[in-house]
């Protein structure tokens, strides 16, 4: 009989990146800190595998991140001094960061790519599947996606991952993937994989996104995984090894999302999605979405 499926509960964040998109902002502080709003970027990916159920989450740093430890962390200085003045609401808002998972850290000693980052999880995680998300990839809270790809593991088992049709101009940008169809709309069977390819090499425009769930065999495949594109060990290309194999973990699915992704690894997409938030919130929305219609009134007539 077969084992009954395992439940996915640890997610694994890799943030030792350079963030040299970010410069000078990230010399000295960690790119995953820039504020969305009011925010850092790398807490919606936290709060994002808190509600999937993930309240286990390891965060792969580097040099320069201690601040992203110390976020997830008790400050209990400043929170003796809310205390203290009877701030209640801003309390909560310091402790609400610590108490979102359990957060732990390792480092990745040298930047050797993001399948190396992973490969740093493995005493962690041990033999059970788990979430990757990476912290450029911000999904809207309103939009499914990590609880399909639970259904999908639970289902259909080995390594799903998250996909979305893009220009083919842009797919270059992204790790594409070659799909046969299943019979549940949505999901796809995936049977080649190749990290950023030109574009006249594509095998099609379905773009690899920052969610993954793996099947913990994906660890002796990135022991073994030669640097690939760019000098670095890709996971893309482990991630093709489980694709062609059959059984031992193999077998990968893609899930094909529709909803609102925002990449704040990008300095334009970055500000359109600090726009885009702060437009819809309700305490800000209603007088910053009249200070923009001013602005572009303004900003066009001159
Ligand atoms: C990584 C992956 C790539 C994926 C992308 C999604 O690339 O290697 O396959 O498409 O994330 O954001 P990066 O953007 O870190 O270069």
């Amino acid at each position: 009989m077969p084992s009954a499926p395992v439940t996915v509960r640890k997610a694994v964040i890799p943030a030792a990146g350079l963030g040299t998109r970010f410069l000078p902002a990230s010399k000295a502080s960690p790119k995953e800190m820039l504020p969305v709003v009011d925010k850092p970027a790398i807490q919606y990916v936290v709060e994002e595998a808190a509600r999937a159920g993930l309240d286990d989450v390891l965060l792969i740093t580097g040099r320069s991140k201690r601040a992203v430890e110390d976020h997830f962390d008790h400050n209990w200085e400043l929170e003796a001094t809310l205390e203290a003045n009877g701030d209640l609401e801003r309390l909560a808002i310091v402790r609400e960061s610590s108490d979102i998972a359990t957060v732990h850290s390792v480092r990745q000693g040298q930047p050797k790519g993001l399948g190396h980052a992973v490969l740093c999880a493995a005493a962690h995680v041990g033999h059970e599947p788990f979430a990757v998300l990476l912290g450029d990839d911000l999904i809207d809270e309103r939009d499914e996606l990590l609880t399909t790809m639970i259904d999908v593991q639970r289902q259909r088992g080995g390594s799903v991952i998250a996909l979305i049709e893009v220009p083919p101009e842009t797919i270059s940008m992204y790790g594409c993937v070659a799909v046969a169809p299943t019979d549940t709309p949505n999901v796809l069977r995936i049977t080649d994989m190749v990290e950023k390819p030109a574009v006249d090499e594509a095998p099609s425009n379905y773009a690899i996104i920052g969610r993954y769930l793996l099947a913990p065999e994906i660890f002796d495949v990135l022991r073994k995984t030669q640097p690939g594109r760019g000098g670095e060990i890709q996971l893309t290309d482990a991630l093709k090894v489980l694709a062609d194999r059959d059984g031992d973990g193999g077998g990968v699915h893609g899930v094909l999302f529709r909803g609102r992704r925002y990449d704040t690894g990008d300095r334009l997409e970055y500000l359109r999605t600090v726009v885009l938030l702060a437009s819809e919130r309700d305490d800000l929305g209603p007088p910053f979405r009249a200070f923009l219609r001013d602005f572009v009134a303004t900003f066009d007539a001159s």
